[in-house]
């Protein structure tokens, strides 16, 4: 199993999970309770997956297709760290991964 963080966009929430190897970031995200839609299920077409990778874990990660890249440059409060849930296969070097949940999420304006 390999361990993985989330932390609220804010900071103030952590929830630490285990999950099988070769799961998307995002199905072992949402299995968590993450406010990550996810809408387009993978096909790169909506960057509501986006989670910001913790900067310590960042180089660990495989890099980021062009594709990709090209829907971070469109999602909200994106960083330099930041990547789509989506495209992230965990694998037993991502174990101890940790990712926040980006700012102005929907479920954050709300009342
Ligand atoms: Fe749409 Fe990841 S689920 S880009």
């Amino acid at each position: 199993m390999i361990r993985v963080k989330f932390v609220s966009a804010d900071g103030g929430q952590v929830i630490e999970t285990e999950a099988a190897e070769g799961l998307a970031l995002l199905e072992v995200a949402q299995n968590a309770g993450q406010p990550l839609e996810g809408t387009c299920e993978g096909q790169m077409a909506c960057s509501t997956c986006h989670v910001i990778v913790a900067a310590e874990d960042f180089a660990r990660l495989p890099r980021a297709s062009e594709d990709e890249e090209d829907m971070l440059d469109l999602a909200t409060g994106a960083t330099r760290t930041s990547r789509l849930a989506c495209q992230i296969v965990l694998t037993r070097a991502l174990d101890g991964l940790t990712v926040r949940m980006p700012p102005e999420h929907r479920d954050m304006q709300g009342r």
